[in-house]
């Protein structure tokens, strides 16, 4: 779209100073005619080339057209001061427009567009109710006819400012040239006439013009021209705004013979966007789309791009859906923002298993829907929501089990999904909703996540209930979506808990009782019975001594009845910490007989059945100044019946030996009380516990003829030791009878092989 009289706003006459403009110029100040414009409008939305109104000025001359500028580029002032908008917009805007006076000085006034929807009224009072009246939008289209101008006469005429030394300093006070506007793409015949450049100095002498600049002596150059005599710019070829989209060049004025050179003149060309671009989109779109997505949900959003001027009408896009493929279940699926480019779901029905994808044909139109279009596909797949419920096959379950089974299968459940498989929208999780207060089973899924397996979790019990009945779910992993209605499907399970034969069982499992080690034969030790849960079944328990390492007890075989088979020791083997452990059985009658055990623990009391015993049985030392011997006693009781201990020498031994307990009392110091001859000795001493249970004990003495602690034996001789048969047997029995005979005397050899030689001089 293009407006013949963008190139006409900038226009600037020069021609005599009237009469009349000289004598009134002390009372005439050059400006707009308010200090504030307003202009009042009562649509929203502007339409290019709509006329505002106008725009009075003077600069106290007789001229009737002059030179606007404004700082909106959406506005244009005419040279004639009727203000036209440019280009489409809405709402209140404020913008400046500048002029200037016959010096060159610039004047602004700020002006306003308001939005009004009652403007019948004249605004009276207003400071500026002229401009507000005179002109609205109702006039818009006379612009078009009026503007329409043979252009070959009416283009901007540039004025040279004044020669020299001066531009400077008129610069800075003002002195601007409005920018050209060019649009691009113009048709015609070129070169086209696009402004002239003139200068007073031509009144007086004759003037050269000339162009410097990209685009008239630099590349892209000779676009611009410029006609040497009468300062005419001409433009060589049609514009392209995306390519170039503003020029600056220097316009230079040169009088002959006028001694000095003008200075330059900056001249801004900007090339007006024509609609000469497509919108296009840079791909295509691809989204998911769920079943369930709630209408107005936005599902993805396009966008198109446009190389004309941005913020202009030209690049104004729109955005429409032409096209969906399928069209079902209707051909309103989605909608599209028409100026975000953002798709929403806003049909019903959505249906992965009846329509799995949706292909839409977008279109973006430039010149706000109007003008240019592009294209671009969006493919929408439309992915399963969890819209359909997994279902039981069966409505009813059952199966027996196996009391007293942990672990095992109950019973696997089928549940059939129609939602896709291997998502968690189709993957089932079974839940037992009531049946099991006490937690007796468990439910899982199986592998293949549409099984629920029913297992046990405890060992079920025939006795306490024979019949179980569960009520079960089946339910997604992940939660129905939203809107759907749909029901949890759930089945019954019967489970019949199946009579096992049962151990009988001991009570407690370990029983402990506590006895003197010394309990006689055929004494009750306990009587420890075990009981058969089958109570369903008549049975009968019988008992057995299953595990009794020292054969000490007898069980009652219908009584449980524990007694003394042999005599019990607390010092035996097969005790540790004073007890012995015995295992008891019980069996039931059943052709599969069940074997219930219970432990049985004896702890045994101590008893002093055990004399205090040396544990040395041999002894060498000197016979001068010998050191005495120590010897250990112990005692296989308990310490109740052990030490402190005492000793004394029998018999003979009594002459020649001395023996007393050590301060411990667990020790007897030996030592000889006279020098014996070299040889050996048995020496005769008798041990007694704390309680005086008491034993005769024989230590065997090898003497040698040394002295003190070292001893040294060398006499080879004496091999064996002195004994009396009789006294050997009578010690051995434990009694305290007084040897009767000291003539058999035996002889031992040191490999402790006996010998029937006599020796002599071998003495108690
Ligand atoms: C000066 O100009 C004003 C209007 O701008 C006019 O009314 C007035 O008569 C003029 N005065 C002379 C002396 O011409
Ligand atoms: C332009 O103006 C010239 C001179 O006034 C005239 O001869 C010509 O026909 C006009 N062209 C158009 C297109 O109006
Ligand atoms: C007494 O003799 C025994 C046995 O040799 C020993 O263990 C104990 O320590 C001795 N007691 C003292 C007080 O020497």
């Amino acid at each position: 779209m293009f407006y013949i009289y963008n190139i006409l706003w900038l226009q600037l006459v020069i021609s005599a100073k009237s009469t009349l403009e000289r004598a009134n110029r002390t009372t005439c100040v050059p400006g707009f005619e308010s200090k504030l414009l307003i202009f009042r409008v009562s649509r929203e939305h502007l339409r290019p080339g709509m006329r505002l109104g106008r725009v009075d000025f003077t600069d106290c001359t007789d001229h009737t057209i002059f030179l606007f500028s404004t700082d909106d580029s959406r506005f244009g002032v005419k040279a004639d001061g009727v203000l036209v908008v440019i280009v489409l917009h809405k709402g209140l805007e404020n913008f400046f427009i500048h002029s200037w006076d016959s010096h060159g000085q610039r004047i602004t006034v700020p002006v306003s567009v308001v939005h009004s929807e009652h403007h019948h009224g004249h605004n009276n009072g207003h400071e500026c109710g002229k401009h507000h009246h005179e002109d609205h939008t109702n006039i818009q289209h006379r612009s078009t006819n009026v503007d329409s101008a043979n252009h070959t006469e009416v283009v901007p005429v540039l004025q040279f400012p004044k020669s020299g030394r001066g531009l400077r300093r008129r610069k800075r006070a003002g002195w601007v040239i409005p920018p050209l506007n060019v649009p691009e793409n113009q048709r015609g015949i070129y070169p086209l006439k696009v402004a002239q450049i003139r200068s007073n100095e031509d009144k007086t002498w004759r003037v050269f013009y000339s162009l410097t600049g990209p685009g008239a002596d630099l590349p892209p150059a000779g676009r611009f021209i410029m006609d040497k005599q009468t300062g005419n710019l001409y433009v060589t070829q049609p514009l392209d705004r995306e390519e170039t989209a503003m020029y600056t060049f220097e316009a230079h004025a040169v009088a002959e013979g006028a001694g000095q050179d003008m200075d330059p003149m900056e001249i801004i060309v900007n090339v007006i966007d024509q609609n000469d671009n497509k919108p296009y989109f840079t791909t295509e779109y691809k989204a998911d789309v769920a079943e369930a997505t709630a209408i107005g949900t936005e599902v993805v959003r396009v966008e198109a791009k446009d190389d004309d001027e941005p913020d202009n009408l030209n690049s104004d896009l729109r955005y429409r859906i032409l096209n969906q493929d399928p069209p079902l279940p209707t051909d309103h699926m989605f909608e599209i923002n028409p100026i975000t480019g953002t798709i929403r779901v806003t049909g019903k029905g959505l249906d992965r298993e009846k329509y799995p994808q949706y292909t839409l044909t977008v279109q973006a139109a430039d010149m706000a829907g109007e003008g240019r279009t592009g294209q671009t596909k969006v493919i929408l797949t439309v992915t399963d929501s969890n819209d359909n419920a997994p279902v039981f096959t069966q409505k009813s379950y059952s199966s027996t089990v196996d009391e007293n089974k942990k672990n095992v299968v109950v019973v696997k459940m089928i549940a059939t999904d129609e939602d896709e498989p291997q998502t968690p929208a189709w993957n089932t999780k079974f839940k037992i909703v009531s049946g099991d207060s006490d937690g007796l089973f468990t439910l899982k899924t199986g592998t293949n996540k549409q099984e629920g397996i029913l297992s046990t979790a405890k060992e079920l019990d025939f006795e306490r209930v024979s019949k179980h009945t569960l009520l079960v779910s089946v339910e997604n992993e992940i939660p129905f979506a939203c809107g759907v209605s749909v029901v949890t499907s759930t089945a019954t399970v019967v489970v019949n808990v199946k009579d096992v034969n049962e151990a009988a069982v001991f009570d407690p499992k370990e029983k402990l009782v506590v006895k003197p080690e010394d309990l006689a034969v055929d004494e009750v030790i306990v009587q420890y019975s075990a009981s058969d849960p089958d109570t369903a079944r008549k049975q009968k328990v019988v008992y057995k001594i299953m595990n009794d390492p020292a054969g000490w007890l007898n069980v009652d075989k219908d009584t449980g009845l524990i007694k003394v088979r042999r005599l019990m020791d607390r010092e035996a083997p097969f005790i540790t910490n004073n007890r012995y452990i015995a295992t008891i059985g019980a069996y039931d009658d059943d052709a599969v007989p069940a074997t219930g055990t219970g432990t049985l623990i004896i702890q045994l009391e101590d008893v002093n059945d055990n004399v205090p015993v040396i544990k040395q049985h041999e002894i060498k030392m000197c016979n001068k100044d010998p050191a005495p011997q120590l010897l250990s006693v112990t005692d296989k009781d308990g310490p109740e019946f052990g030490p402190p201990y005492s000793v004394s020498l029998q018999d003979m031994s009594k002459t020649h030996w001395t023996a007393r307990m050590n301060d411990s009392r667990t020790g007897i110091i030996l030592n000889l009380a006279t020098e014996l001859h070299s040889g050996y000795y048995s020496v005769i001493l008798r041990v007694a516990d704390k309680h005086g249970l008491e034993q005769d004990s024989i230590i065997k003495a090898e003497v040698c003829d040394c002295r003190g602690e070292d001893v040294m034996c060398t006499q080879r001789v004496g091999f064996g030791w002195l004994l009396c048969a009789k006294l050997c047997a009578l010690l051995r029995k434990g009694e305290q009878k007084e040897p009767t005979s000291k003539d058999n005397i035996f002889y031992y050899n040191r490999d402790q092989s006996r010998e029937d030689d006599q020796v002599n001089g071998h003495q108690f």
